[in-house]
C-alpha cells in the first residue's frame, strides 16, 4: 500500500503554508490520515541546514553551489526519515516545498543551471517524484508585501524583486512542461477558502485516480 505525496511550491507569500494546515483538518475530518512536512527541516539534520541556508547572518557566505547542496542534504535525510515511512504506511504526505524550489530558485535564480540541478535533485531523492504538485502562484510584489507585514525576511526572501520574478516564471514554466503532474492556484487573487476548495477538488480527484 503506497500513501499520496504532494508538494506545495511556489513564491514567497502565497500562502501555501497556511492551505497546507487548512487540507490537513480536512482530511484529518474525512478520517485520513495525513502527515504535514516542510523543506527545509523537518528532521533534526534538516532544522540545522535550515538554520545554516536561510540565516541572513551567513549572507554572502554560501556560495550557490553549496546553498543547493544544503537544500538537498535536507531532503535526502528528509525521505528517509520521515517522506518514505510515512508513504509506505499509506498516509498522505503534504509537503511544503521540494524539488521544483531547488530547481527554481537555485538552477535558475542563482543560475546553476535547470539540466544540472534537475541532475542533483534526482540523485539526492534516488527518484522519488511527488503524485502532485499544487502551484500556488502569486505575484511576487503581492507576495512580498504579505510577508513583509509578519516577518523579517530571510537571506532568500531578501533577494531582489527580479530574482523573485525569475522564479516566479520558472515555476510556471515547469508547469507547464510538466502539466500532468502540476495544478496551479491563483494565489493573487483568490481567497484562502477559495484556494481551498481549488486544492481539495484537485486531491479528492487523486486519490480517486489512485
Ligand atoms: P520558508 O520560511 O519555508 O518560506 P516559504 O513559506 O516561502 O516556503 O523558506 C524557505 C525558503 O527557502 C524560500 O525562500 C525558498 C527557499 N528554498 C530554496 O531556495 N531552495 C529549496 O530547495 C527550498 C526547499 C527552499
Amino acid at each position: 500500500m503506497t500513501g499520496l505525496f504532494v508538494t506545495f511550491e511556489g513564491g514567497e507569500g502565497s500562502g501555501k503554508t497556511t492551505l497546507i494546515s487548512m487540507l490537513k483538518e480536512r482530511f484529518l475530518e474525512d478520517g485520513v490520515e495525513v502527515v504535514v512536512t516542510r523543506e527545509p527541516g523537518s528532521t533534526v539534520i534538516g532544522e540545522a541546514l535550515r538554520d545554516m541556508v536561510l540565516n541572513p547572518k551567513f549572507k554572502g557566505k554560501i556560495c550557490d553551489m553549496t546553498e543547493a547542496l544544503l537544500f538537498l542534504a535536507s531532503r535526502a535525510q528528509h525521505i528517509k526519515d520521515v517522506i518514505m515511512p510515512a508513504l509506505s504506511q499509506g498516509k498522505v504526505v503534504l509537503c511544503d516545498r521540494f524539488n521544483d524550489s531547488t530547481v527554481v530558485y537555485q538552477g535558475l535564480g542563482r543560475r546553476l543551471g535547470l539540466q544540472q540541478v534537475k541532475q542533483l535533485c534526482s540523485l539526492a531523492c534516488q527518484g522519488l517524484t511527488p503524485d502532485k504538485t499544487l502551484l500556488c502562484d502569486v505575484d511576487p510584489t503581492i507576495g512580498l508585501a504579505r510577508v513583509k507585514k509578519i516577518n523579517t525576511f530571510d537571506r532568500i526572501e531578501n533577494e531582489t524583486l527580479e530574482f523573485h520574478k525569475m522564479v516566479r516564471q520558472g515555476f510556471l514554466s515547469l508547469a507547464e512542461e510538466e502539466h500532468a503532474r502540476f495544478s496551479v492556484i491563483d494565489a493573487s487573487v483568490l481567497s484562502l477558502d477559495e484556494m481551498l476548495e481549488q486544492a481539495w477538488q484537485i486531491l479528492l480527484e487523486m486519490r480517486i485516480l489512485k
